[in-house]
């Protein structure tokens, strides 16, 4: 295999990255085939028979949930002659069946039914399931799969930080469990996967990129809408394993935010009966602390974002060509008008009538034609870089502009595409 890591510099990369097909190849082998790479929530397919098509890198997967109440992963290719089994999106059934000679997979991958099964005078159909990731793992109900059967735990993987993120997406819900079940949108665009990761962590863009969001929000509203600015006591924060985040832990959690946070909700009969049952599960400080939080916004390295209320999927495709889901996560055991207004919200930004993540789309797309212009080849992530800093915890942080989440996810790709 080439050597492609001499293309990641410390603080800038080559724009080869994203337009040499070779290097996508190598990332498939590197990291989607090695790594562990999020799957789906296991509440997308809540009952015996559910299943949603996903994928490992380029490789179709089926996501289901057998008759025992497991979660499953499957490949999505027929033992016969690798024909797809499961071509809808996403439904429910009892059975795989393969419908170019019938072979038929139960929920949990087992070949249940051959046709005409007498012509094979010697075949062992316990060989023949389904093929699966080599492992399988799962935290809070985030899915997650390893093609390889040796390496870290998900766990691990995670990390405490990171696991603690997801704590607190979760616990906005009084019963501490998220329901991703309310539809999702589905993004293209033709250009790197990397684009996409490295921009819904990107602290600096929103106010240019965004602008006339902002601007609109401003018209009709009266507010005065903008994210960060160079004044912004938010962070950003490396935390190991290319998974990064913007912390607003600071300014949202300063007493003041919190009761603001607090009384706005509780102007509300739903609001208030919501803050009720999240200190009664919860304990005053930490409901407090979570609802002020409101979620995260987090890069879970390579294909996962958990961003306010949103659970997004990237999915590399081929160099040039990405596919991203974004599903709005609703929270188990609270009033309606709780999820309605996480819908609401998410609609606003990231719906395909939404007034955000077009913008986005469309850096992306200038992105990709500016890379055709080979000249000064390198993409420049230098912001703030003398104003990193270890924290107790051993993770890093810089101010929420700088480019410290794109550096620590170039690190990481770096050290797994030497493995
Ligand atoms: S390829 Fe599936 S039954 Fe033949
Ligand atoms: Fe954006």
């Amino acid at each position: 295999m080439n050597d492609y890591t001499s293309l990641v510099a410390d603080d800038a990369v080559h724009g080869d990255i994203y337009i040499d097909p070779n290097v996508f190849e190598a990332e498939l082998d590197a990291i989607f085939a090695k790594a562990w790479v999020f799957i789906g929530h296991a509440s997308e397919v809540p009952a015996a028979g559910d299943f949603k098509r996903k994928s490992i890198g380029r490789a179709p997967v089926i996501f289901c949930r057998d008759e025992t109440d497991s979660v499953q992963v499957l490949m999505n290719r027929c033992r016969h002659r690798a024909a797809t089994v499961c071509q809808e999106d996403c439904g429910r059934t009892k059975r795989f069946r393969c419908e170019y000679h019938g072979w038929t997979y139960r929920l949990d991958g087992t070949l249940d039914l051959i046709p005409y099964a007498d012509a094979y005078d010697d075949i062992d159909r316990s060989t023949l399931s389904l093929s699966k990731p080599a492992r399988i793992d799962q935290y809070r109900g985030f899915v997650f799969a390893s093609l390889a059967p040796d390496g870290e735990s998900l766990i691990d993987f995670l990390g405490p930080a990171v696991r603690r993120q997801i704590d607190n997406f979760c616990d906005l819900s009084p019963l501490g469990e998220i329901d991703v079940r309310a539809g999702s949108a589905l993004l293209a665009y033709d250009g790197n996967w990397k684009l996409q990761m490295e921009n819904s962590i990107d602290g600096y863009h929103p106010n240019f990129t965004h602008q006339s969001f902002f601007q609109a929000v401003h018209e009709q509203s009266g507010q005065r809408v903008s994210t960060f600015d160079g004044d912004s006591d938010a962070q950003t924060r490396a935390m190991g394993h290319g998974h990064t985040l913007l912390d607003y832990s600071r300014p949202n959690l300063t007493p003041a935010r919190v009761r603001h946070r607090i009384e706005g909700l509780e102007r509300s009969p739903a609001g208030r009966d919501y803050v009720a049952a999240m200190v009664d599960a919860h304990g005053e400080a930490r409901a407090h602390e979570v609802i002020a939080l409101g979620g995260t916004h987090m890069n879970v390295f390579p294909n996962l974002v958990l961003l306010n209320q949103q659970v997004r999927t990237i999915h590399p495709i081929a160099h040039n060509r990405t596919e991203v889901t974004l599903a709005p996560a609703l929270l188990k055991g609270v009033p309606d008008e709780i999820n309605t207004q996480r819908i609401r919200q998410f609609e606003a930004f990231y719906s395909p009538n939404g007034g955000g993540i077009h913008d986005d789309i469309e850096m992306f797309n200038r992105v990709f034609e500016g890379l055709r212009c080979a000249q000064d080849p390198w993409l420049l992530f230098k912001r703030g870089t003398h104003r990193e800093e270890q924290a107790e915890d051993g993770t890093t942080v810089a101010h929420v502009t700088d480019e410290l989440p794109q550096r620590a996810m170039y690190r990481y790709w770096k050290e797994r595409m030497w493995v």
